[in-house]
């Protein structure tokens, strides 16, 4: 396990000498340190970036060249699954298969932008006609410079592919910084960076806590874009900072996503799309269904199997056999769920779950927890609650439900379950949300959007959109010099 900063392809101490507590969540037991970077050490990381930028092969080399490395960092990332996956379970609690599952995306992502920065070579240049005659233009991307990426602590390893991984396709350089709560496969990156033959300083990690690196990660004038995932007050803050030197940002944010479940809808499948929308990933998921709206003919029906099902639910450590669900990711985390829940029950009806399972008092397990008849004013029903607590209401028609379904600040996913793909589509064009699912709910793919409306967030990651966020676009005019110009000096 590593625990220094990755800085121009040197893993060093962090200048303060200070390291952070890596913790266990299944037991709370710290079982490593990485170090705490501070502004010292963002400047010399965004140093080291910017100049490898600036001089460095990296950015000049052609899309098929970056693409052998990134393919190399696919390669070994396979190679290297089960044991990135148990070390994503040790920091984040997460169950193995769904570890193995981020470790796989991982792997994908790498490859896939492999692919984009191969073809990025036929495709940099794109000739424009204009209206005026003598001049031909085209418009080039280049890549937009140094990338400033900060991460959430959900998805570790995932949410570092999703930024690092475009943003090497595209030739920028990149400084990451991962959360606190989860840094170990950030790092590991730096090693497989260095073994696939990255350059140095083309992508520098740095662990540390969000005010002391991530911050001044994000005040650095050296730096052209940033990209974050996490919560809304983190953005809003990141997105206030980036204004000061206009850096380009994306941010993917919060929600509350909805899902609208029709009398037709096929119960057994219902059940199942529910209790993976909101359980899967301990419901730590910014997509996480955490409110369904069931139509009221099947609404007695549903919530008693969907009841029967929670309670079979495995809850338990991540290595466990057939475990579905896991610790949360802190004991800060944890007191926040809980915290939402004792609101909850204030406010609907509690049918499921609702404290800490017994036995697993150790750790920073919650049991999964479903409310019902929950008003639309309550708190539960507006918060993001980040946890495994789904909140049901009924509804009775289909303009009430898509009005329900719209009634949030967050415009992150939505999902339709019907027999009638006539509504189902009717509705998911009603949706106001970057994500919508037509019959399921969460399946993400490397090659589709992903992204926001609302306060959800801003742009688009993954496929050709996330390939973009890292892109900037100039335009080369070229006069034929058939004429002279002649405004001012005439023949
Ligand atoms: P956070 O948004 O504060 O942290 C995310 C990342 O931002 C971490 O790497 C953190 O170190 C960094 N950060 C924190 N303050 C910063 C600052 N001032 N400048 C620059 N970077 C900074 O989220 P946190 O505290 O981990 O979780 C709080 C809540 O956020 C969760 O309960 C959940 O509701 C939400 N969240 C949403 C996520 C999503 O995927 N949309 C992911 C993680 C959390
Ligand atoms: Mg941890």
């Amino acid at each position: 396990m590593q625990k220094d900063l990755f800085i121009n392809g040197q893993w060093i101490s962090p200048s303060s000498g200070q390291m952070i507590d890596v913790i266990d969540p299944s037991d709370r037991s710290v079982f490593h340190q990485v170090a705490a970077a501070g502004a010292q050490d963002v400047d010399a990381a965004v140093k080291a970036a910017r100049a490898a930028f600036d001089q460095g092969p990296w950015p000049r080399m052609t899309g098929a060249q970056r693409a052998d490395i990134l393919q190399k960092m696919g390669d070994e990332i396979v190679a290297r699954t089960d044991e990135l996956a148990r070390m994503e379970v040790r920091d984040n609690g997460k169950p193995l298969p769904e570890a193995v599952w981020d470790v796989e995306d991982t792997a994908g992502v790498f490859h896939f932008y492999a692919d984009m920065a191969r073809s990025f070579d036929e495709t940099t240049e794109k000739d424009i006609k204009l209206s005026m005659d003598g001049f031909t233009s085209r418009a080039v991307k280049e890549p937009v410079g140094v990338a400033g990426a900060i991460i959430p602590w959900n998805f570790p390893m995932l949410m570092a592919a999703w930024k690092v991984a475009p943003a090497l396709a595209a030739g920028c350089t990149v400084v990451l910084k991962p959360s606190e709560l989860t840094p170990l496969t950030a790092l590991e990156l730096g090693v497989i960076a260095q073994k696939a033959g990255l350059p140095d300083g083309a992508l520098n990690i740095l662990t540390g806590l969000g005010p002391d690196a991530g911050q001044p990660l994000t005040e650095h004038p050296l730096v052209d874009k940033l990209a974050f995932t996490g919560s809304v007050p983190t953005g809003s803050r990141i997105m206030a900072t980036a204004a000061r030197d206009i850096k380009t940002i994306s941010l993917e944010l919060g929600g509350k996503s909805p899902m609208v479940v029709f009398e037709d809808a096929d119960i057994d499948e219902a059940v199942e799309w529910i209790l993976f929308g909101i359980f899967w990933n301990q419901g730590e998921v910014c997509s996480a269904t955490s409110r369904v709206m069931i139509h009221e003919d099947i609404y007695p029906s549903l919530i008693e199997r969907l009841v029967d099902e929670t309670a079979k639910i495995k809850i338990g450590h991540g290595l466990e056999d057939s475990v579905l669900l896991g610790p949360l990711v802190s004991q800060s985390q944890h007191e926040k769920v809980l915290a939402a829940i004792e609101k909850g029950k204030t406010e609907a009806t509690l049918l499921s779950g609702g404290g800490v399972p017994s036995g697993l008092e150790h750790g920073c397990y919650v049991e999964p927890t479903i409310f019902a008849d929950v008003p639309t004013d309550a708190w539960i029903w507006n918060e993001e609650i980040f946890g495994p607590v789904v909140c049901i209401r009924k509804f009775s028609t289909e303009d009430e439900a898509v009005s329900l379904a719209n009634g949030s600040r967050f415009g992150l996913a939505a999902a339709v379950l019907s027999n009638d793909l006539e509504r189902a589509e009717r509705v998911a064009k009603a949706f106001q949300a970057g994500i919508v699912w037509i019959n399921c709910s969460q399946p993400t793919f490397t090659e589709a959007p992903w992204g926001g409306y609302k306060q959800s967030g801003i742009g688009r990651e993954l496929g050709e959109w996330g390939f973009n966020n890292y892109l900037e676009t100039k335009q080369i005019t070229t006069y034929d010099r058939s004429a002279p110009w002649g405004w001012y000096i005439k023949e």
